[in-house]
């Protein structure tokens, strides 16, 4: 990795909040290459991958999340958008907007109406395939600390997302049909 993603991690984060992002950056990162591996994206674009896999959870320094001794006080919704600014704050605009885009298999504006989220009134869903690859690996990893490098089963993925819409899931399998292959060999 070009970048160092662990400083940068170690300057907005410690103790086990740290160690569980790190960890959680590894799992999901470690996933992502192996879809992008998988359809042959430039070394270049792998860079980029392993580096905002790793750092697209930074915003959760700034909300609440008591299981990891965090008290920012922002809801943990917020940690998308968090960690955009954040990242834009590290001159880092294209990782940045893997932080935003990567709640669930993305947040439209309905999304964001409908449910009344405490976000601003725009899309959120990723945009590119590497946007895509890091979304897709996240759904397979929990932030819990007992659970950090287990792999949900597809199912259970699916069946979280269907509470918020058939048009999740509709996305779900199609990234499946595009990136699942990675699932057996990462
Ligand atoms: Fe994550």
């Amino acid at each position: 990795m070009s970048m160092d993603v662990i400083a940068i991690l170690e300057s907005h984060l410690t103790g086990e909040a740290l160690r569980v992002v790190v960890t959680h950056g590894r799992a999901v990162a470690g996933l992502a290459l192996a879809a992008a591996r998988g359809l042959a994206l430039p070394e270049a674009e792998l860079g980029f991958i392993a580096e905002a896999a790793m750092l697209h959870d930074i915003g959760v320094c700034r909300v609440e999340l008591a299981g990891l001794g965090l008290h920012a006080g922002q809801p943990y919704i917020m940690h998308g958008i968090l960690g955009r600014e954040i990242l834009e704050g590290e001159g880092l605009p294209r990782h940045a907007l893997v932080c935003e885009r990567h709640i669930g298999v993305g947040l439209t504006l309905d999304d964001i109406v409908k449910q009344g989220l405490p976000l601003p009134l725009r899309d959120m869903t990723p945009q590119c395939l590497s946007e895509e690859i890091i979304c897709f690996a996240d759904l397979f990893f929990s932030k819990d600390p007992a659970r950090l490098e287990q792999m949900k089963p597809v199912e259970q993925v699916r069946v979280k997302l269907a509470a918020f819409g058939a048009d999740k899931v509709r996305i779900f399998d199609a990234w499946m049909a595009r990136f699942g292959a990675a699932l057996g060999s990462g």
